[in-house]
């Protein structure tokens, strides 16, 4: 035994013998975690969703130095940071790229437990943790875009705290409680700084040790939808389907972020606000709360829930309904596990009108997404209004469609295709 290994040894023994519960906390979780051997690309999102967690806060923690929450220095300390910090300009555009490639990875992460059925009994949990994982990811960002005060981030402050207006009797009330002001003011500034900082990554990173430790009650699902529990091994009790986490989806996952690193770094070095779709022109001007940017439009991953909002009607002399069918949909989704009555989990043994659905669905997202681009005419409004219709009859309806068709025979074991 070399030096290095008797040393490495004998510290973890040292370890071992003031907290054995570590141990076996990591069999648990790594080396005796038994996945599924037939995980695909689409399984790399979740790892990646925690790379990009991981830069967000190192990052932030260093914008955090440099940047000053007050209204009238918050614009100019951002303009100092990318002109005058040294690093300054990479650490804010690790940080602001970073937010958009987390919901690229978000989004993805939870088309994967669509197509295939990963929210079924018995990981309805790991759905629900998951989404209020996504709706903090929503708050999260919406703070941290008012906090370089530029155009974008008072006017998008201002649409969506009036949002909250729209309720009945205590609308005028919870805005000025939001706000901390009768405008959006520093008061408001300082708070979404303390909430983007401090309380809302506090939230996200309990909601996601959570998330894992109901996954990891229960298992992966895979790409086949079958149980790997099913089919142990009579004497190791490990399932014949199953391959320790750690080393061989820890190197997979490696590989992964390498690919993943790749593509963010060209995108950072060389289209950091990706053709003004991370980062809007209007928010490289200081917020001015007399002049309205024109387009007034929010961020890209807002998008379709914009559009639904903007499509819907004022009517019997409110315009809550809008904020009604746009919270609607985000909060629609919680349903899902109950919604899908399919007896079959993935999309590779279900019907071909669970595919057109499904296909439909993505289409109905993002076009309602590029929507928000186009010039608001009469004609965009309805398509807008019944691509939102489609996107609630999609959940809707899914009890009766999903148990529709012929589905395919499910193996008893997960196929590879090597
Ligand atoms: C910070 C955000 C998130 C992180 C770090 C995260 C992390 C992970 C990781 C590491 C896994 C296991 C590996 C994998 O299956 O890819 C996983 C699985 C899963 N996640 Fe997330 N997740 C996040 C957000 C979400 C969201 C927003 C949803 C859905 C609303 C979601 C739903 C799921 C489901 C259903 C599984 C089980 C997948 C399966 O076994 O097939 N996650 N997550």
């Amino acid at each position: 035994m070399n030096f290095i290994t008797r040393a490495m040894n004998g510290g973890m023994g040292w370890v071992e013998e003031r907290a054995p519960g570590l141990m076996p906390f990591y069999r648990k979780h790594m080396s005796e975690y038994y996945a599924p051997k037939n995980f695909n690309l689409w399984y790399f999102f979740g790892a990646l969703s925690m790379l990009v967690l991981v830069n967000q806060i190192v990052t932030g923690i260093f914008l955090t130095m440099q940047y000053k929450p007050s209204a009238a220095e918050a614009f100019a300390s951002v303009e100092y940071i990318m002109r005058d910090v040294p690093g300054g300009w990479l650490i804010r555009y690790m940080h602001t790229t970073g937010a958009s490639l987390f919901f690229i990875v978000i989004y993805l992460h939870m088309f994967r437990a669509l197509i295939y059925g990963s929210y079924q009994k018995p990981r309805e949990l790991v759905w629900l943790l998951g989404m209020l994982i996504f709706l903090t990811l929503m708050a999260e960002a919406f703070m941290g875009y008012v906090l370089p005060w530029g155009q974008m981030s008072y006017w998008g402050a201002q649409v969506i705290i009036n949002l909250f207006g729209t309720i009945p009797v205590i609308g005028t009330g919870l805005t000025e409680w939001i706000r901390g002001d009768y405008l959006i003011a520093d008061a408001t500034l300082n708070r979404f700084f303390a909430l983007h900082v401090v309380a809302l990554p506090l939230v996200i990173l309990l909601l996601v040790v959570l998330h894992l430790g109901a996954l990891h009650e229960v298992g992966s699902n895979n790409p086949d939808g079958v149980d790997i529990k099913k089919n142990k091994d009579p004497v190791t009790h490990i399932p014949r389907d199953g391959i320790p986490f750690h080393p061989y989806y820890t190197v997979k996952d490696l590989f992964g972020a390498c690919f993943f690193l790749t593509i963010a770094a060209f995108i950072l070095f060389f289209i950091p606000n990706f053709f003004g779709i991370f980062l809007e022109p209007a928010n490289f001007v200081p917020a001015n709360p007399l002049v309205t940017p024109i387009p007034l439009e929010p961020v890209w991953y807002f998008m379709p829930y914009y559009m639904m909002l903007r499509s819907v009607p004022s009517f019997l002399g409110t315009q809550v309904w809008g904020v009604l069918v746009m919270g609607g949909a985000v909060l629609i989704m919680f349903g899902l596990p109950w919604f899908d009555r399919s007896p079959v989990k993935s999309i590779r043994y279900r019907p071909m009108l669970h595919k057109v659905m499904i296909g439909l669905f993505t289409l109905t997202f993002v076009l309602l997404g590029y929507l928000v681009t186009r010039p608001g005419t009469a004609t965009l409004t309805w398509i807008a209004r019944a691509l939102t219709l489609f996107y609630f009859l999609f959940f809707l309806t899914m009890p009766v469609w999903s148990r529709m068709g012929s589905f395919k025979q499910v193996p008893d074991r997960v196929t590879t295709h090597d």
